[in-house]
């Protein structure tokens, strides 16, 4: 299908996602609901749920080290979690229609393996796989790879870009085959800054063409790798103000790439809280956050902005004074929260704003959820979202493993189908097709 006949429905659809809750500050391992993070059976309900919700794609982040904090790891990861491809095998098995989306660093691997290992999922799956293509570069991540410090962090989008365009190069070097007959290999020669590849590719061309490239980091460099070379992008702007002006600006940037803006979906992780009323809803959204972030757990989170030990102050009371220190190593690993100094100036303007203590500042900024209310409510305002161009769709991240998802599917998304902004079925069979994505040409 080219972009030129697809057909285009007249309401603006929304699009799904499911990310496998794990190791982020939204999971709630406490309560007795939570199961296994590592058994198949978690990540099996969590897959099947979103398929029954006809969702677009079940989404695996990944962290190729543990994060530490005061040379222990930090709680948050102590859950740790296996490799998604292996996980998305898996999965391809009890699934049919369900896009299975791996996050995969473009610095610690080799594009002719990484090809070879999504071309196989896309062949195993019948063209459902995604690639979130991330770029950590960081010495700390480096020691597990023999590689402290091998990548200026300059570098980080030279290679990934590269690394991308290599795969496609491989997987466009052998024809699909037919009628059980494998494809025709064609002989890749790239000679490139990050990369040499000679030799012939192992594995026919994926069905999707090329299985589906999702991106996911914020800054320019970040953005105008999504313009040039993803079909996704997974991004933290998740309001409305944000979401438009974060749209606008990757939107913006397409044409320079010979690319129209519904090339490129974008969709914000997000939370939800439900409830059969308003009022329900938020006692729900309340009680959650305080799970999610205890007095401990606020230390902490600031500790991770301030890079000193703050364990003298009182969770109860009020902001430090003191600055945090750009150069401290209290913590290793990417607990991402920007320049630490901005950040502390906005927490405590908040603080002294609103009148809230340390642990209330940090459950204010870090465990906000996205949407609140009732299942009506929230459907109104995810597709509010989408029409009015703060998103083309969400990828949401329940508070409960495995069955945070379960109440979403069975109570909001009817109502987004009585919208007629969602699917009532799987149209295609690709992920690709799910996504209104056009199938690549094959270059060549
Ligand atoms: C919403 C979002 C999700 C991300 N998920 C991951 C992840 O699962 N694993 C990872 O290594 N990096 C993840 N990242 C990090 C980015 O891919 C990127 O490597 C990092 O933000 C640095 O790039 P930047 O400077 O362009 O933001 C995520 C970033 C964002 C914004």
């Amino acid at each position: 299908m080219t972009a030129g006949t697809h057909r285009t429905p007249a309401r603006k659809q929304i699009h799904l996602a499911a990310h496998f809750p794990g190791v982020n500050n939204t999971t709630v391992w406490a309560d007795p609901r939570s199961r296994s993070q590592i058994e198949f059976s978690s990540f099996e309900h969590l897959a099947r749920t979103a398929e029954r919700g006809l969702f677009d794609f079940f989404f695996l982040a990944e962290g190729l080290r543990l994060r530490e904090h005061k040379g222990r790891i930090h709680d948050l990861d102590v859950v740790g979690r296996p490799e998604s491809l292996t996980v998305l095998s898996a999965l391809a098995a009890v699934t049919d229609r369900l896009g299975l989306a791996a996050t995969v660093n473009a610095t610690f691997n080799e594009p002719y393996e990484l090809a070879r290992r999504l071309a196989s999922l896309d062949h195993l799956s019948g063209g459902r796989a995604a690639w979130n293509v991330v770029t950590s570069s960081d010495a700390f991540t480096g020691e597990n790879f023999r590689r402290g410090g091998f990548l200026d962090r300059a570098d980080r989008y030279t290679r990934a870009a590269e690394f991308v365009a290599t795969a496609r190069e491989l997987w466009d070097s052998r024809t699909p085959g037919a009628d059980g007959a494998p494809g025709e290999p064609r002989p890749v020669a790239h000679n490139g800054r990050h990369f040499t590849v000679a030799g012939e590719f192992g594995v026919d061309r994926p069905p999707q063409g090329h299985p589906v490239v999702i991106q996911a980091g914020d800054s320019p460099e970040g953005r105008e790798f999504a313009a040039s070379a993803a079909d996704v992008i997974f991004t933290r702007h998740g309001t409305l103000e944000a979401g438009r002006a974060f749209y606008a600006d990757v939107k913006g940037r397409l044409a320079r790439y010979g690319r129209a803006p519904d090339d490129l979906k974008i969709m914000p992780g997000v939370t939800f809280v439900l409830g059969d009323t308003a009022a329900e809803a938020q006692e729900r959204a309340t009680e959650i956050r305080r799970q999610q972030v205890s007095p401990q757990n606020a230390l902490l989170a600031l500790e991770q902005v301030w890079g000193v030990d703050l364990s003298a102050y009182d969770p109860d009371g009020p902001l430090p004074d003191i600055d945090p220190d750009p150069e401290s190593t209290l913590v290793q690993g990417r607990v991402k929260v920007g320049d630490p100094l901005a950040v502390a100036e906005k927490w405590r303007a908040l603080s002294r704003a609103k009148g809230l203590s340390i642990h209330q500042t940090v459950i204010e900024t870090t465990s906000r959820q996205s949407f609140i209310g009732t299942p009506a409510a929230v459907a109104e305002q995810l597709d509010e979202f989408v029409r009015t161009d703060a998103a083309d769709g969400f990828i949401l991240v329940p508070h409960l493993t495995p069955g945070g998802l379960d109440e979403f599917v069975e109570r909001v998304v009817p109502l987004l189908q009585e919208r007629g902004a969602f699917r009532t079925e799987y149209e295609g069979a690709t992920l690709r097709s799910h996504l209104g994505l056009p199938e690549p040409a094959r270059k060549g």
